[in-house]
C-alpha cells in the first residue's frame, strides 16, 4: 500500500470557477480552471448564473483534467470534491457531480473544507520547501481574511479573522468605487507598481486581538475620492495609479500589522499564505522582506494555487485518503462550513 501510488481525482466548485485536477500521491498531474466570464459585466458573482455555468462546465472541466493526467478513469482511486464553505447552488454542482461519479466507479468519496484547502496547498510537492507544525497561515481570499495556527494536517484553530468584509472584497469594493472592473485587485496590484504608495493616507481600523476589520477603509476610501472629484471632477483618472498604490499600501499594512502580532503572541515564526489575494505582489514582497529582516521563514503559493483550484482540493482529498478519512454517500454540501 504505502508504495502504491495514488491517484485523486478533486473538483472544486464553491464560487465561480469550474476546476478539476488528478494528482499522483502529492503531485498533480492535471489542474483545469474555467473562469466564468459572464460575472464581469455585473460588478461582482451573481449566485444564480454561477450555479447554471458551473453545470455547463463541470464535464468538459473534468474530461479534460483526466484526459491531460493521461490516467484512465478505471485507475482513479477516490473522487475528492469541495463541501463547503461557498455558494449553496454553486457547492451542490460540484457535491452531486462528485457523489455520482464516485457511485459510478464505486471509489471512495472525500469531502474537503475549502479554507483548509487553501492553507495545505503548501503541501502539494513541486520540490519547494514546505512549512513545518506548528505554522501559522493567513488565507485571504474574496470571502475570507483569517490568521490560523496550524499544528497538524487536521488541527487548525482560527486565532483570527473580519468581523466584516475579506481583504478581496475590500480590494474589490475600492475598484468599484474607481471604476475598475470585477475582480478589481489584480488590476490595482499592476497599477500600484506604477504609482506612489504614500501620496494618500487612509486610516487603518482598530480591531482588538488578531481579528481585521475592513468595511471602515472601504467607506473612507469612498468619502474621500467624493470629496476630491468635488474639486476636480478629472481627480480619479489623473491620480489613479497613487490612489491604487496608496489603498495596496495600507491593506498591506494592515495585514502585516496583524501577522506581526500573531508571530509575537504565538512565538511561532514560520508564515505561509492562501487564498486570491496571495497573489498580491505587495503581500509577496513584504513576506520576502520579513525573512529578511525579522528571520521568518514564509512560504507563498505558486500563482496557480492561490486563487480557487483544485489541485489543493486534490491534496488534502490525498492527506484524508492516507488516513482513510472518507465521506458517506449521505454527505450533502455546507455553504457555512467552518475550519
Ligand atoms: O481565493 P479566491 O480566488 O476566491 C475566493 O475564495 O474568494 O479569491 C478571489 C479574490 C478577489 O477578491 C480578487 O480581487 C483577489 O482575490 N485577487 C487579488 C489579486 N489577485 C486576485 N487581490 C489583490 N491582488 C491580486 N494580485
Ligand atoms: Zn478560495
Amino acid at each position: 500500500m504505502v508504495n502504491e501510488n495514488i491517484y485523486i481525482l478533486s473538483i472544486e466548485s464553491s464560487c465561480d470557477d469550474t476546476s478539476a485536477a488528478v494528482l499522483c500521491n502529492d503531485q498533480v498531474l492535471s489542474n483545469i480552471v474555467a473562469n466564468q466570464e459572464i460575472h464581469h459585466e455585473y460588478g461582482g458573482v451573481v449566485p444564480e448564473l454561477a450555479s447554471r455555468a458551473h453545470q455547463q462546465n463541470i464535464v468538459p472541466v473534468v474530461e479534460m483534467a483526466i484526459k491531460k493526467s493521461g490516467v484512465a478513469k478505471e485507475d482513479l482511486n477516490a473522487i475528492a470534491f469541495t463541501r463547503g464553505p461557498g455558494l449553496m447552488g454553486s457547492l451542490l454542482v460540484g457535491t452531486s457531480f462528485a457523489k455520482s461519479l464516485a457511485l459510478g466507479l464505486n471509489i471512495p468519496l472525500i469531502d474537503v473544507n475549502h479554507m483548509q484547502a487553501h492553507v495545505l496547498a503548501h503541501f502539494i510537492d513541486e520540490g519547494q520547501k514546505m512549512p513545518e507544525f506548528p505554522f501559522l497561515a493567513m488565507t485571504i481570499s474574496g470571502g475570507h481574511t483569517q490568521i490560523i495556527k496550524v499544528s497538524g494536517y487536521n488541527k487548525l484553530e482560527v486565532l483570527g479573522e473580519t468581523i466584516d468584509d475579506a481583504v478581496g472584497e475590500a480590494f474589490d469594493k475600492s475598484g468599484k468605487i474607481l471604476g475598475l472592473g470585477y475582480p478589481s485587485g489584480p488590476e490595482i496590484d499592476k497599477r500600484a507598481h506604477l504609482g506612489d504608495p504614500k501620496r494618500f493616507k487612509f486610516s487603518k481600523p482598530k480591531v482588538d486581538g488578531l481579528n481585521f476589520s475592513f468595511s471602515g477603509l472601504k467607506t473612507g476610501i469612498l468619502y474621500f475620492v467624493q470629496k476630491e472629484m468635488k474639486a476636480n471632477p478629472n481627480f480619479i483618472s489623473e491620480n489613479l495609479n497613487d490612489i491604487c498604490a496608496s489603498i495596496q499600501h495600507t491593506i498591506i499594512e494592515i495585514l502585516m500589522d496583524k501577522l506581526k502580532k500573531a508571530v509575537k503572541e504565538t512565538d511561532i515564526s514560520q508564515v505561509a499564505i492562501g487564498g486570491g489575494v496571495s497573489a498580491n505582489s505587495g503581500i509577496r514582497a513584504a513576506l520576502e522582506q520579513a525573512e529578511q529582516n525579522w528571520g521568518w521563514k514564509t512560504f507563498i503559493p505558486k500563482f496557480e494555487y492561490t486563487t480557487d483550484n483544485a489541485a489543493m482540493i486534490g491534496i488534502v482529498g490525498y492527506l484524508k485518503f492516507l488516513e482513510k478519512d472518507f465521506s458517506s454517500s449521505e454527505i450533502t454540501a455546507a455553504s457555512r462550513l467552518k475550519i
